[in-house]
Formats: structure tokens, sequence, C-alpha cells
């Protein structure tokens, strides 16, 4: 697609954005777009609207029909989402299973925890009904996580889409993804690695607005006898309590904010009052750089918002790959 087909996309798709806001969404779609086209096929705005023009809206719809009844679906697709862009790039790959010859990311320690597959299994049976053989999962994926924010309260925005689905899964490089643990420096590697900023680092991070953590994820943090003292006193013998020693219960652990199921700035906030759960989410402010980023974001949901959407534009856009359209998303097909 022409650069300014894209942009006339982006105009109709962004028209609900302020001027100031539309001008910088339009610049980063443009960069991402100028970015993918040394990769092969660029990713466009428009790609499904003569291929498959109701796909987007079956994906929203399944999206929608599962919160219904299941609230932890938002954050499991966020995640999701990012797990699958930082292993091989955002291909699905960590939609695929485990074969008898091949252990899958899915099966890989980081990907124990994801769960909610069944809601991309079915926006799949859905736009398949519609499409055969025509919208990537990895595009499923990608407007799922769009939409699993935007209906928690968060910003929405156009996703350029395009993706193929990679054939490749292995569990043993899902070691690539960051760990609860990792240091500041280890953090910035991560994103680093993936052409990713420090500053996207801590506005990723604020995917953290949603969901949940096991005990497994912060227990390093609330030993009695060596409490990280960057957490508010009152707030480790609250993790405590919901994680004891002897807790056997593979469901226990906490909510990563205060508003876990809304899609807003809490995270910020709570980080900066000594209630973030994750070591991970206490490095951003061992960093002056990173610490403002944080204030930054604490002091204005507006500002996070727009720089979320800027950095998902460009997560979503890592490594487009040649690869196909999977019929069934957890199997490549049969050629
Ligand atoms: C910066 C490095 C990151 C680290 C080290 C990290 C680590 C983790 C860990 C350990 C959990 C809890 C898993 C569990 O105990 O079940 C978690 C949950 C979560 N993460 Fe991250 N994460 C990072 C970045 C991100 C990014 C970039 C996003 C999305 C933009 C994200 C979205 C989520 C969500 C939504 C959950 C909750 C999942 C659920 O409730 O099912 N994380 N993360």
């Amino acid at each position: 697609m022409q650069l300014r087909q894209a942009m006339a996309s982006t105009i109709s798709a962004a028209a609900a954005t302020s001027s100031h806001q539309y001008l910088r969404l339009v610049v980063v779609v443009a960069a991402v777009w100028l970015m993918l086209l040394s990769d092969g096929e660029a990713l466009s705005l428009d790609y499904y609207v003569q291929r498959c023009p109701k796909a987007e809206a079956a994906v929203a719809a399944a999206v929608k029909q599962a919160m219904a009844t299941d609230k932890t679906v938002p954050a499991a697709l966020l995640r999701m989402h990012f797990h699958d862009c930082f292993v091989r790039g955002c291909d699905g790959s960590v939609l695929l299973d485990s074969t008898s010859n091949s252990r899958a990311e899915k099966d890989g320690p980081p990907n124990a925890s994801l769960h909610a597959f069944y809601v991309v299994d079915n926006a799949k049976r859905a736009v398949e009904a519609l499409c055969p053989g025509v919208v990537s999962c990895a595009d499923i994926l990608a407007l799922a996580a769009r939409d699993a924010v935007a209906l928690s309260g968060g910003p929405s925005w156009p996703v350029p889409v395009g993706r193929r689905d990679g054939r490749v899964s292995l569990a043993s490089e899902t070691t690539a993804l960051p760990g609860p643990t990792a240091s500041f420096e280890q953090l910035k590697q991560a994103f680093h690695g993936r052409g990713l900023s420090t500053k996207d680092l801590v506005v990723l991070s604020g995917g953290h607005t949603l969901g949940f953590a096991h005990c497994s994820s912060f227990q390093n943090r609330i030993q009695p006898a060596s409490v990280d003292p960057a957490l508010r006193p009152s707030f480790a013998v609250a993790l405590r309590r919901a994680c004891p020693p002897n807790n056997t219960s593979s469901a226990a652990g906490s909510a990563l904010d205060s508003t876990s199921a809304t899609f807003d700035n809490a995270y910020y906030r709570m980080l900066l009052d000594g209630r973030g759960l994750l070591s991970s989410d206490e490095a951003l402010l061992t960093h002056p750089k990173t610490r403002a980023f944080v204030s930054l974001y604490a002091a204005s949901q507006g500002t996070f918002f727009r720089d979320f959407v800027e950095s998902m534009l460009r997560m979503s856009a890592l490594n487009n790959v040649a690869g196909e359209v999977r019929a069934n998303c957890r199997r490549v097909n049969n050629h």
C-alpha cells in the first residue's frame, strides 16, 4: 500500500483523537510502515478492507463475548501479545501447541501462566467462517490485545495488519523473555535488543495496570528476613498474608495494581507509593530517566495513553516474518 493511502486510513481511523495526538500517531504509523518496507510485505491499515472487511469486528466481538464471563481475559490477551512479539517477533508463535517432536513456546516456563488462548481460537473460528485462510493468527492476537485495552477503559488505536504466522515455536527460546526479578540493565537490554527504547520499557510496563501475578513472581521480595526495603511495609505485610511461606495454592497471588480490571495510570502511582508488585516494576525507579517517565505517567493518564499507543505500535510491528496464514492457530499448516 502506498504511504499516502496508509496516511488516509490513519486519518479516518484516528479521527476521534485531537489534532496534536493525531499528528503524533501519523508519524509513528509512518515510521513503522517505513521500517517494515525492508522486511518484505509491509503491514498496512487497510490490508483486510477488501480481503475480509468484517475481520476486525469479528475479533472485537470474540473478545467482548469472552470478557462478559471471564474478567481475566483482557490482561491475558495483552500479555500474550507481548510474549508473542518478544520471541521471533509478532508471528503467532506463542499460540502453537507443542508436538510430539518439539516443545512450543507455550510450554516454556515464563509462559506457564499465559491463559485465555480459547479467545484467540474463538476469534479465529469466526474469521475463518467469514473468509477462510485470509486472516493470520498473529494479526488476530494484535487486534485482540488492542481491543482488550480499549474495552478495559484504555485507549484504542488503528492496528496495521498483514502479519504472517511463523512455523517455528520453541520453549527453549522463551528464556529470552525478561523475568520478574530482572534488573534495570537486563530490562533495558531486552528492549534495546528488539529495537525498542528505554521509554518503551517504561510505557509498556504500564501493561501491568491490568491483571494478576502469582506468588512465585514476587515471593523474593517478601521474605520475612529480607523484605525488599523499596516496598511500603504495610504492602509487604498484605502480600505476605496473600502468599504465606507455606502457601500451596497455585491460584494465590496479587493484583498488579489497585484497579486491575481497568486500564488506567494507577500502576505508576502505586509504583511511586512503594506498592509496585514485581522487582522488575521497582527497577524502573532506579534510574533517573525512567523514574522521570514513571512520575510523568503517574501525573497524567492522558500522556500515558498517548505514549502507550505509540509504543504498542512499535512493539506490534516487530519482525514481520514471511510465513503463512494458519488454518488453526494451534498448529502449522500441512503442506
Ligand atoms: C518489562 C518487562 C516485563 C516483565 C519482567 C514482566 C513480568 C510479568 C510477570 C512476572 C507477570 C506475572 C505472571 C504470573 O505470575 O502469572 C506479568 C503479568 C502481566 N504482564 Fe508483564 N512483564 C513485563 C512487561 C510486560 C509488558 C510489556 C506487557 C504488555 C504491554 C505486560 C503485560 C502483563 C499483563 C497484562 C500481566 C497480567 C497477566 C494476567 O493477569 O493474566 N508485561 N508480567
